[in-house]
């Protein structure tokens, strides 16, 4: 390649590692695998070796992937169709951001033993032939977080973000059950930093895959991406909720009294930090390929998602001599596994139909042994994703885990193509009800329209609607189609007319578990107005919508009374989940089912003043709220209002304070400063609500400025008891 095809190529892989990079660590979808990622990265690196001249200070090789949110207009973030909303859920649109003390660098990575002995001569060429010794580790597959501990107590968890300033996730950190809050033992540093990993154990992932499937959320790809989603939640209590895990592998500070980073890791494990006890500290080489090769089978039978092996130098003197690169240290290597892939045959294809009516393609295989399970199903996504591999019934296919667990067909061997092979049909009717398929502009899958009339659209509405996020209703699946084939309920609002006598006529049911569903039902209404709302199951109305326009409108007849321009001002809502607003209160069956609901006493507007105030801390006060906070606009107002204080759009003599976070309207600072009005910063406001709240803890407290409360009910304190009890005098 001459200089001018290697200038060409080196610009468009950047852009394609660039691309790949902000799905990764930002969207937390990727489209490809670590595997390819690398690939591409090590082309470019050999092209600069040989074009030296041609690296610039911004090109991938000489940077970490950036993890940090960029600050979005309101109405980019919640589109269908935007990875960021679609892969976690509830993303916050910007985080309070800090400078790292030591930049947090990622580590240089190979799949070829050979380069980990070239690492290993490095090292010993670099110290001069002194003796040292290794700590190999696992590389655990999540995502990189930063601890600072002052005085014993966890003061600040940082994201990698871009190596140079992370992203503050405090809030969320402290929500994650294995990492103390307090130090506990002795001997630890006045100030340190502690680095490891967030991960999502595969348990957990499964669980949280298996919800969102039901809510017809996109799952998560893999376990790191959920991980990494999941940290950056907007709701604290819904971080605790997802079962993330810590490890911690880098203990970093001033004057710190340890020789080796064994020693360092021993003692953060004797402070009650997390530290892996899988680490070996090895001699040479043949240690350290022996302790790759154990793990390479053993890490199978882990509970949680690895990715290789990191090999460090162990004396910290040492480590401090060799130094690092501009992206990397030079005394640490990662060997990484090849992710595991295999050949099987493709049997048939199910065109599945969801709960919105997608209907998804997935393979039926021969069933194969991978990573530790066997594999007899796997998606295909969508249309565009069968032609795109070109796969035929009959074809021998390549399935890999994504991250080691979902499984996905990523390519056909077209050398083992027979004659019998048959190009699959993709159906042009809903292989349930037979109606004409459909498919919007810019979707990728096709939809049955047929909404109301569907069964298994019906039927997964009904499973939607009693959900543990919507009404919290204890039934499962089967209970709900045996309602559903005897007739006895066809619409959600059916529920609430279900006798006992009805319920006797399920299959196995006595007394006992037709009163238990019964009270299930009767406490269900007592289910806050935001989750009724999404519980409804509109078209791309997901949770965090539902609680926004919830909290926005404050009721249904309000949001039904919305005009286009009056939904689209609300933040979050843009124009698809205004049409799908517009759409669903257009058809009369939907006003009818709402009014059915309401006559069953479900709530349709959010409750005042009914014990879910936090405090009355900002009582009589009016705050105007200008820019970008921790949380959301709209749920910095309920907050606000949560605390007793009332929000208002505009500056006047009536404001009690500008409460400003970053980039606030400079006209609204100019009248504050004009009119004498205080402006406060977030931190000031959650001073003034965390003193009246005292007596709450802190994690509760900063519970409050998320949605629903540590145990997940949505409602605070007393409240909470109450749906509790309710429950237990019904039974
Ligand atoms: S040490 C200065 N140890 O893998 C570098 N990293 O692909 C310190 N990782 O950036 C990192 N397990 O986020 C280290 N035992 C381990 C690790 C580990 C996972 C992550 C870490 C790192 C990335 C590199």
């Amino acid at each position: 390649m001459d200089r001018e095809q290697a200038k060409i190529r080196i610009r468009e892989l950047r852009d394609i590692i660039n691309e790949n990079n902000r799905r990764y660590y930002v969207e937390n979808s990727p489209v490809i695998s670590d595997y390819e990622f690398d690939m591409l990265m090590n082309e470019l690196i050999s092209l600069e070796k040989q074009y030296p001249d041609l690296v610039t200070p911004d090109s991938p090789t000489q940077k970490v992937g950036s993890d940090l949110e960029k600050p979005r207009g309101d109405k980019g973030i919640s589109q269908p169709g935007n990875p960021a909303e679609n892969a976690d859920g509830g993303h916050r649109k910007e985080f309070a951001q800090y400078p790292h003390r030591y930049p947090m660098l990622s580590l240089g990575n190979t799949y070829d033993m050979s380069e980990v002995e070239a690492f290993v001569e490095r090292a010993a060429k670099g110290l001069g032939g002194r003796t040292f010794t290794f700590s190999t580790e696992l590389k655990f597959d999540g995502t990189a977080i930063c601890l600072t501990y002052r005085h014993g107590k966890l003061y600040r968890a940082l994201t990698r973000g871009d190596g140079a300033i992370g992203d503050d996730v405090t809030v969320n950190v402290h929500h994650i059950s294995n990492i103390p809050t307090v130090l506990s033992g002795s001997g630890w540093p006045q100030e340190f930093e502690i680095r490891g990993e967030i991960y999502m154990p595969y348990k957990a992932f499964d669980r949280l895959n298996a919800e969102r499937e039901r809510d017809e959320d996109p799952p998560f790809a893999n376990p790191r991406n959920a991980a990494s989603g999941s940290l950056k939640l907007l709701n604290p209590a819904e971080v605790g909720h997802r079962g993330l895990e810590c490890t911690l592998y880098h203990l970093l500070g001033e004057n710190l009294p340890f020789d080796t980073h064994d020693q360092a890791l021993n003692a953060a494990a004797s402070w009650g930090l997390p530290v892996s006890d899988r680490r070996k500290v090895c001699r040479d080489i043949h240690e350290i390929e022996e302790y790759i090769s154990y793990w390479d089978t053993e890490r199978k039978f882990l509970p949680f998602a690895t990715d290789g092996i990191v090999i460090k130098v162990n004396e910290l003197a040492y480590q401090r001599e060799l130094g690092y690169t501009a992206k990397f240290p030079r005394w640490a290597v990662a060997y990484k596994f090849q992710a595991e892939r295999a050949l099987t045959k493709l049997r048939s294809i199910d065109y599945q139909v969801g709960r919105t009516g997608a209907v998804t393609p997935v393979a039926n295989l021969d069933p194969v042994p991978l990573s530790g399970t066997t594999v007899k199903r796997a998606s295909l996504h969508n249309l565009d994703q069968m032609r795109l591999l070109d796969i035929r019934i009959g074809d021998y296919v390549y399935v890999e885990k994504g991250g080691e667990i979902i499984p996905k067909i990523t390519g056909v061997e077209l050398s083992e193509r027979g004659k019998d092979v048959t190009v699959p049909v993709f159906p042009d009717r809903c292989p349930d009800c037979g109606t004409p398929l459909v498919r919007d502009d810019g979707e990728a899958k096709f939809f049955c329209p047929n909404t109301d009339g569907c069964p298994t659209q019906i039927m997964g509405k009904l499973v939607h609607f009693i959900s543990r996020k919507a009404m919290n209703v204890m039934a499962g699946d089967a209970t709900i189609e045996q309602l559903y084939r005897l007739g006895l309920v066809k619409t959600p609002a059916d529920f609430y007319s279900l006798t006992r006598e009805d319920l006797l006529r399920l299959d196995g049911w006595k007394d006992r578990s037709a009163e238990r569903f019964l009270a299930s039902l009767e406490a269900s209404k007592a289910t806050p107005f935001e989750h009724v709302l999404f519980a409804l199951g509109i078209r791309y109305v997901g949770e965090t919508t539902a609680r926004s326009v919830a909290r926005h409108f404050g009721s249904i007849d309000a949001i039904m009374a919305a005009d286009r321009q009056t939904l689209l001002a609300v933040d979050d809502i843009g124009d698809v989940i205004a049409d799908s607003l517009l759409a669903y209160f257009a058809d009369p069956a939907h006003i009818r089912e709402i009014e059915r609901l309401k006559a069953a006493g479900l709530k349709f507007s959010i409750d005042e003043g009914t014990g879910t105030a936090a405090s009355s801390a900002l009582a009589g006060k009016t705050i105007v709220i200008s820019g970008n906070f921790s949380i959301s606009r709209d749920e910095m107002k309920a907050f606000i209002e949560k605390h007793g204080g009332k929000n208002s759009s505009s500056v006047s003599g009536k404001t009690s304070y500008l409460l400003a976070g970053s980039k606030p309207g400079p006209e609204k600072m100019k009248k504050a400063e004009q009119l004498g009005i205080p402006v406060i910063a977030e931190e000031d406001l959650r001073k003034m609500t965390e003193d009246a709240s005292a007596g709450i803890t802190e994690g509760e407290a900063t519970a409050g400025m998320g949605d629903r409360t540590a145990d997940g009910t949505g409602l605070a304190g007393d409240a909470a008891d109450d749906t509790g009890k309710g429950q237990l005098t019904l039974f």
